[in-house]
């Protein structure tokens, strides 16, 4: 099975450019099926749940063409087909194709995305809201049904500001006879870049950024070029992982201004942040603008007291599992409240087999006390984030880690082993057969 062989121990330098982002690249996808005519979506992650989202589109009829750096979608012959497979199960992120069906073709047949490690992931703010907006929804086995004769506007109030519901209820809108007003809407800096595209391709909709959407519903959106914005949790994985280890390095077109609660916790932990506007360019000395955000990491991070995970602006769930990693190797006791997903402390069991003293005190609720070095195993990963931190102690221990299960690390980093290889880890990604 593929993994990562890390060998602990090496403080980083260097520079490292930073991913498009996984979480808005995906909705912006799903969303060029509303135009029926060609879009080009630029700065799209090389990773697997992409890979995924191009299957499912082309599987509808679009013509979907590589461009250097990312895709060229034609949706004008798209047509509606169930939707099943690994793409939909094994892929959260293909709910947001219910909106974009909806809205497209008035009806749509998918498997239930289901639940994963990290939480039973209900669709019932999803549901609720869509049927609000003259959606009917049944259920054959396991594929969810929904047909409309039309979808109108509707006013919704979230219970919860779901990201992956707002984006749905976005998608539906858009198109939707009349005017949708969404309160509690997910201010997530990936709604904004949904809302950025949809409002390229003539959609009219006011409140962005805000927690109030008002969206007008057109007739017809038309096709656009859309950049996809850099990847706030890759760089801050990558924050992280200069925090935990030490060194100096610069994380280029780091989105710094999405991520001010994890740039805080790293400071408290004892990182030196700097947002960088322009950058000296080595050779020829000349300034060249480029965003990012240079980062000095502390011999030894310090315990941070009680951290939270919150909705947006807040500490991102997505860095949770990061955070109790460079916690672990920590100068005192800290304290890591999940707040967003009802299991997303599974990391926790491979953490302690590398020597750290971390536990529950309840299922909300983790309690770690740093040790001066964690030590090298071998560890599964077992879902997204919780394998990137694993790959953080890794790169913290003493000795070697084999970090397996990397498929689940592919499904976001384009090449976390390069990233950090080229910051000086001392990281090769390889094979595993199990003794
Ligand atoms: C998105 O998931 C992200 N995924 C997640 O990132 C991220 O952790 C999450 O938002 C929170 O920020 C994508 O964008 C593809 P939610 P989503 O709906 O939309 C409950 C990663 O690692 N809920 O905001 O599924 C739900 O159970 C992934 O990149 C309902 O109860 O998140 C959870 O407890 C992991 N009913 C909470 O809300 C619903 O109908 C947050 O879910 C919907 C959600």
């Amino acid at each position: 099975m593929k993994a990562f062989h890390i060998y602990g121990g090496v403080p980083l330098q260097g520079k490292v450019r930073i991913q498009g982002s996984k979480n808005a690249a995906l909705p912006v996808l799903a969303a060029t099926l509303l135009t029926g005519e060609d879009c080009t979506i630029r700065n799209c992650p090389q990773i697997t749940d992409v890979e995924h989202m191009i299957c499912l589109l082309k599987n509808l009829g679009c013509r979907v063409r590589h461009v250097s750096d990312g895709y060229r979608i034609d949706s004008a012959c798209a047509k509606p087909h169930d939707m099943s497979g690994e793409a939909i199960t094994g892929m959260r992120s293909s709910l947001c194709m219910l909106g974009a069906m909806l809205a497209r073709f008035h009806e749509v047949r998918m498997e239930h995305p289901g639940g994963c490690v990290i939480g039973e992931r209900p669709i019932d703010l999803h549901l609720k809201a869509l049927a609000k907006m003259g959606v009917t929804f049944s259920q054959e086995e396991r594929v969810l049904v929904g047909r409309t004769n039309g979808l109108h506007g509707a006013q919704i109030a979230l219970a919860f500001p779901s990201v992956g519901a707002t984006e749905n209820i976005l998608l539906a809108a858009v198109l939707a006879d009349g005017e949708t007003c969404i309160q509690n809407a997910a201010r997530e800096p990936e709604i904004e870049a949904l809302c950025c595209f949809l409002t390229s391709c003539g959609a009219q909709i006011e409140g962005v950024g805000t927690d109030r959407l008002r969206i007008q519903g057109c007739k017809t959106l038309h096709g656009a070029v859309f950049t996809v914005p850099a990847d706030r949790i890759v760089a801050g994985t990558y924050l992280f992982a200069c925090t935990g280890c030490g060194g100096e390095v610069f994380l280029e077109q780091a989105p710094w201004e999405q991520m001010q609660a994890v740039i805080a916790l790293a400071e408290q932990m004892g990182a030196v942040c700097q947002v960088c506007r322009d950058v000296r360019c080595a050779g020829c000395g000349f300034s060249e603008t480029c965003a990012g955000l240079y980062v000095q990491g502390p011999d030894r991070p310090r315990a941070v007291g009680r951290v939270q995970t919150s909705v947006y602006p807040g500490f991102p769930t997505d860095m949770q599992s990061m955070a109790l990693a460079v916690l672990a190797g920590a100068d005192g006791e800290s304290v890591v409240q999940e707040t967003i997903f009802e299991n997303r402390f599974r990391v926790i069991e491979p953490l302690r087999k590398m020597g750290a003293d971390v536990r529950l005190r309840s299922s909300s609720e983790a309690v770690v006390r740093g040790v001066p070095r964690l030590s090298g195993a071998q560890v599964e990963a077992g879902e997204l984030r919780g394998g990137a931190a694993l790959v953080l102690a890794g790169l913290m221990a003493r000795g070697e880690t084999v970090v397996t299960g990397c498929d689940y690390i592919g499904r976001g980093y384009e090449n976390i082993g390069k990233d950090l290889k080229n910051l000086g880890a001392r990281i090769v990604s390889g094979y595993f057969t199990k003794t």
